[in-house]
């Protein structure tokens, strides 16, 4: 069965048409990556996909279940960080967790088992506040990953981290991929993200999908990478956040 099915969805926002039929199969396991510039329709889609937008048409389906009818069982099944996911700033790491593992009834042993998973051991007693932005990031991961999630949803989880921080990020994603159990939907402006950890590229503009599929697929002699890539399609290019390295 597909992990998720979208079928056909539109959504507009006033005047705005955010996401212009789009349709969409991922298999179990797979790791997939929307790509696209500011405004294209990612986060939309993605927050569709996690059951807190309702779509004007269409269907989307998660392990074959709409959100409609089975909103209390797909929410034990996802894990999500929303785009730049804030919390509770006079809460330490620990109290953070230990809150949102109350939601899912979950104890102390699963919070020590995400601090360890995403390398949060020496700060888990920082406040939130004090946190540096790579720090943020993964304690939003850990919230997300809580209920070991078998489809997990990340919208631009690296976005302003430096390099290194960056790196770390992947290598967490890296650790969970190879245990196989999870599905994951990411967001990027990073070329290098989608191709070093995603199976599956989908590229996004003004809400539709222009091209998706395997990297090795998506590159030919006039495209020889992502960047490329998404220049011919729309003339435009993909990334518009500022470079991190001078
Ligand atoms: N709540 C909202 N109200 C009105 N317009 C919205 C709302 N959310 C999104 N939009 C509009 O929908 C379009 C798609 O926005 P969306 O946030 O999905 O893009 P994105 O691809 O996630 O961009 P970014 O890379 O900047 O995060 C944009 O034109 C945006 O202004
Ligand atoms: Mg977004």
């Amino acid at each position: 069965m597909l992990q998720i099915e979208v079928k056909d969805v539109y959504k507009s926002f006033k005047d705005v048409q955010a996401v212009r039929g789009v349709s969409l199969a991922i298999q179990p396991g797979e790791f997939v990556a929307l790509l696209g510039p500011n405004g294209a329709g990612k986060t939309t889609m993605v927050e569709m996909m996690e059951g807190l937008r309702k779509p004007d048409s269409g269907e989307i389906l998660i392990q074959g279940k709409n959100w409609k009818k089975h909103e209390r069982e797909l929410r034990k099944i996802i894990g999500l960080s929303l785009q730049e996911t804030r919390f509770a700033e006079k809460l330490s790491i620990r109290e953070t967790l230990r809150l949102f593992a109350g939601f899912f009834d979950l104890g102390n042993e699963r919070v020590n088992e995400v601090i360890a998973l995403t390398g949060l051991e020496s700060k888990q007693k920082s406040y939130v506040g004090t946190l540096s932005g790579g720090q943020r990031q993964r304690l939003a991961l850990a919230v997300a990953l809580l209920n070991t999630p078998q489809v997990l949803f990340l919208d631009e989880p690296t976005t302003g981290l430096d390099p290194h921080s960056r790196l770390d990020l992947w290598n967490i994603l890296r650790l969970l991929k190879e245990k196989g159990n999870t599905t994951l939907i990411l967001t990027t402006h990073y070329m290098e993200e989608a191709e070093s950890l995603c199976d599956h590229i989908i590229i996004m503009d003004e809400g539709k999908i222009l091209r998706e599929g395997k990297l090795e697929d998506l590159l030919d002699e006039e495209s020889h990478n992502l960047d490329e890539l998404f220049i011919n399609l729309t003339g435009k290019t993909l990334s518009e956040v500022p470079t991190l390295i001078p």
